[in-house]
């Protein structure tokens, strides 16, 4: 049995966690690869609503399990929170939930730093969620970071000399701090990280394979956020890319199956970094107010932009993406025109590729089409689409080359429509 995987093609934020709860009733094993508590993906179903940001989406379906994998940076206070809050309604994670050992902990100076560099960044701040990723990945790469499995023996003592290492920094930087507080928090919530079991992933996972159990890997960010082809340095610290699901699980590059790529109808970014097809007017606004375009774990105002056609063309070039999902089409049900970005002119020169370092003189080279001005929120089939709808569909699968299989049209579980399903 292979891997199939679900990750994001924009810069974040496209829908994954919706999409993995609905598909998590054809898998057995739903497993988050890179990333940490940046991520936050909703999820709405029977009038509830739940951001994740640590825990993968498969946790509100019986009888699956989760993994939180080797490539994740987990930090216990997130992570303790979200516990609570699941099991509060009722929902018991222990026997679902399994952690890997090598998994890299964010520790509460990780926070501090990630605080203080982008406090010295200034103007060119990268807009961090400042849940301490950056530093946590650089820790891990480094070659000093603390992963779970160091909770079991010595813990106190290697933490102590992580931490040393931190504050020498962070004095250096001249940022004013109190650990205190966070530290006791930090330790309080270990315990509840040390009720789940802590596994050998790598070997869990190949041996689900093995017994033919089928497994969805659950991306956090976007292609476009991904370290290495991201718009760099406006990016996250690992790789969201589909290469991230063998390194950050320990699956053979053979072992991957299906790869789902998730788009908006449209495109939106958090934080800072180039954006060629933002804008900045009403069309925009109503982007953000009818699309509740604010940060799942920030509430910062997501910035709202057309969909780019040479930056998706890239990621499914980088991803090998088998599928396209579309969510959020319903954002777009009142719109005249819709806009799609085919190319970029960069001092007066057209491409179709991604640059490598995006400057403010880049213009967007649009289509138009027509808007369908239906409410789709309600629709339940696909032969209830409206026809300019449709050509959307048609105009968008011509230019990427890959099938858009399901078509989200609300944030609910039910809101949601499979195509091609007669194949
Ligand atoms: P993720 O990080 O990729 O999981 O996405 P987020 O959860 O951060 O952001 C997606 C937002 O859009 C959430 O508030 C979802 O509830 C909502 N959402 C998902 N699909 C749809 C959809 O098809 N239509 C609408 N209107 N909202 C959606
Ligand atoms: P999900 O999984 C959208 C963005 C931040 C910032 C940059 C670096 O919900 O799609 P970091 O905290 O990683 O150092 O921030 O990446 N970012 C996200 N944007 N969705 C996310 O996750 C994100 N995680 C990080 O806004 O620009
Ligand atoms: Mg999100």
């Amino acid at each position: 049995m292979k891997v199939d995987v679900l990750l994001g093609l924009q810069w974040g934020d496209e829908g994954k966690g919706k999409v993995i709860d609905v598909l998590t009733p054809k898998y057995d094993v739903v497993a988050r690869f890179q990333g940490g508590p940046n991520a936050g993906h909703t999820l709405e179903f029977e009038g509830k609503k739940f951001v994740l940001h640590t825990i993968p989406s498969g946790i509100f379906h019986d009888d699956k399990i989760n993994i939180i994998g080797n490539g994740v940076v987990i930090d216990p206070v997130v992570l303790k929170k979200e516990v609570e809050k699941f099991e509060g309604a009722g929902y018991n994670l222990t026997k679902k939930l399994f952690i890997s050992k090598k998994a890299h902990l964010i520790l509460p100076t990780h926070r501090l730093l990630d605080a203080a560099q982008e406090a010295e960044k200034g103007d060119s701040k990268i807009g961090s969620t400042l849940k301490g990723i950056g530093p946590t990945y650089t820790d891990k790469i480094g070659r000093t970071g603390l992963r779970v499995g160091d909770l079991e023996s010595n813990f106190k003592e290697k933490y102590e000399k992580k931490v040393a290492s931190h504050k020498k920094i962070l004095q250096q930087m001249g940022f004013k701090y109190s650990l205190e507080e966070l530290e006791k928090e930090w330790f309080e919530a270990i315990e509840v990280l040390k009720k789940f079991e802590l596994i050998d992933s790598e070997y869990v996972i190949n041996d689900l394979i093995n017994a033919d159990k089928k497994i969805l890997a659950e991306g956090a960010q976007g292609t476009m956020l991904d370290i290495e082809f991201g718009s760099y340095p406006f990016v996250t610290s690992s790789n969201t890319i589909c290469a991230g699901v063998c390194t950050g699980l320990g699956i053979a590059p053979s072992k991957i199956g299906d790869v789902y790529g998730i788009i908006k109808a449209y495109c939106t970014r958090v934080g800072s970094g180039p954006f060629p097809t933002e804008l900045f007017d009403e069309v925009g606004e109503n982007m953000r107010q009818k699309g509740n375009e604010f940060g799942s774990t920030t509430g910062r105002p997501r910035r709202c932009g057309w969909i780019d056609l040479v930056a998706l063309k890239y990621s499914i070039m980088l991803n090998g993406v088998t599928q396209l999902i579309m969510m959020k089409s319903d954002v777009l049900d009142d719109f005249d025109v819709i806009k799609a970005c085919v190319g970029y002119k960069i001092n007066g020169e057209e491409t179709d590729c991604f640059p490598y370092e995006i400057e403010n003189d880049i213009e967007p080279i649009y289509v138009e089409l027509e808007g369908w001005k239906t409410d789709m929120s309600k629709m339940q089939k696909e032969s209830h689409f409206p026809t300019k709808f449709n050509a959307y569909l048609d105009f968008l699968e011509d230019e990427l080359e890959v099938p858009i299989k399901i078509v989200s049209v609300g944030p609910d579980r039910e809101q949601t429509i499979l195509r091609y399903i007669n194949e």
